[in-house]
């Protein structure tokens, strides 16, 4: 309540992307992370998953895009979260689009973003993971590496910006995730087909000595048939999982027309009925990260009832807050 009455009102006065900033500097401070976060985790032997080998200790983890550069990886945990991934890193560091880029909808709880990928770069944030793991401040929970392309680098030869990201990063990576459905760079989307998939990943599975899980993360705008074909190619490439969903292009259900995908509320459907469609054609056997529109309790059950094995947050975090994380895994307690 105290965060929706108060602290709230007074973020959503600024900038989105000038309070993520400084949220961001400010849970650099491992006394301000402590008290920020301060109650928000629970732990319970009930709420453990395990997948791929891998102890999650719930199955609420934070989504791609809110920690692109691994600068907080140390406290998300305190925050209640069993997994965190981190990224959509690329080869080369890149500013993104032109500010502003990030919009809120609060009668939605949406937003819409066109971030473009801002990032340090993987050589830059591979560093920042050795500091971690060097200084002992490495968290107890998984850590996913999301990889992009870089926007400097043609659609012809992402291949190998995927596979140099890949190399850079996937000795601190517990699950590599390939995006290859962010709309906020131009052609990213196109690389969903059989072709462009396949030529992503059969270098980097031919890297991926250590066998560490290589999942994809799909957008919600595909069609069932679109869908089917990444299935049948990740399943060639030998695929540990699917994270579904990025954001929607669709803005029927929000009134701001901005460019850029929307998150939240709005996406919440559409997601969990690719991610229903994918466990029952996978017969389970395929585990799915569901993402899309999880603000409460009832969200998160409806991605699990529907077959997802972990769920991930974003904008639900944002509109609900820090204690949101708790606050679900005592109900699913
Ligand atoms: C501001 C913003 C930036 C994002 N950046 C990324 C990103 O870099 N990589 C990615 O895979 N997803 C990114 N996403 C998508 C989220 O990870 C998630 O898939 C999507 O927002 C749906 O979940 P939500 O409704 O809980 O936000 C971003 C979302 C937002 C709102």
């Amino acid at each position: 309540m105290f965060y929706q009455k108060v602290i709230k009102p007074i973020l959503f006065r600024c900038d989105p992307e000038t309070i993520h900033h400084a949220a961001m500097a400010m849970l650099q401070n491992r006394f301000f992370a402590s008290v920020a976060s301060l109650g928000c985790s629970i732990q319970d032997p009930r709420l453990k998953r395990t997948l791929w080998g891998i102890d999650f200790p719930n199955p609420i983890g934070l989504a791609a895009g809110f920690d692109k550069n691994g600068l907080a990886l140390p406290i998300w945990e305190k925050f209640g979260f069993g997994h965190a991934e981190i990224g959509t890193v690329t080869l080369h560091g890149q500013e993104g689009n032109p500010r502003p880029r990030i919009f809120r909808i609060p009668e939605a709880e949406a937003i819409i973003n066109r971030m473009g990928f801002p990032n340090e770069g993987a050589d830059r944030i591979a560093q920042r993971l050795e500091g971690y793991k060097n200084s002992g401040m490495w968290p107890r929970i998984p850590v996913g590496i999301n990889i992009g392309k870089s926007k400097v680098t043609s659609l012809e030869e992402s291949p190998n910006d995927y596979l140099g990201s890949f190399q850079r990063l996937e000795r601190y990576a517990d699950y590599v995730a390939i995006n290859v459905s962010s709309p906020n760079t131009p052609g990213l989307r196109s690389l969903q087909t059989r072709e462009s998939l396949s030529r992503i990943l059969d270098p980097i599975q031919n890297a991926n000595s250590r066998r560490v899980p290589i999942l994809v993360k799909i957008a919600p705008d595909l069609s069932w048939e679109e869908i089917e074909v990444i299935l049948e190619t990740m399943e060639q490439f030998q695929c540990a999982g699917i994270i579904a969903t990025n954001t929607t292009l669709d803005k029927s259900a929000v009134p701001l027309k901005e460019e850029g995908g929307v998150s939240g509320s709005p996406v919440r459907e559409k997601s969990t009925r690719i991610i229903r469609s994918i466990s029952q054609k996978t017969i389970g056997r395929l585990p799915i990260i569901g993402v899309g529109g999880i603000q409460h309790f009832e969200d998160v059950q409806e991605k699990l009832q529907a077959g997802a094995s972990l769920v991930q947050i974003y904008t639900g975090f944002i509109y609900q807050g820090p204690q949101v994380v708790r606050r679900v895994l005592n109900r699913l307690v």
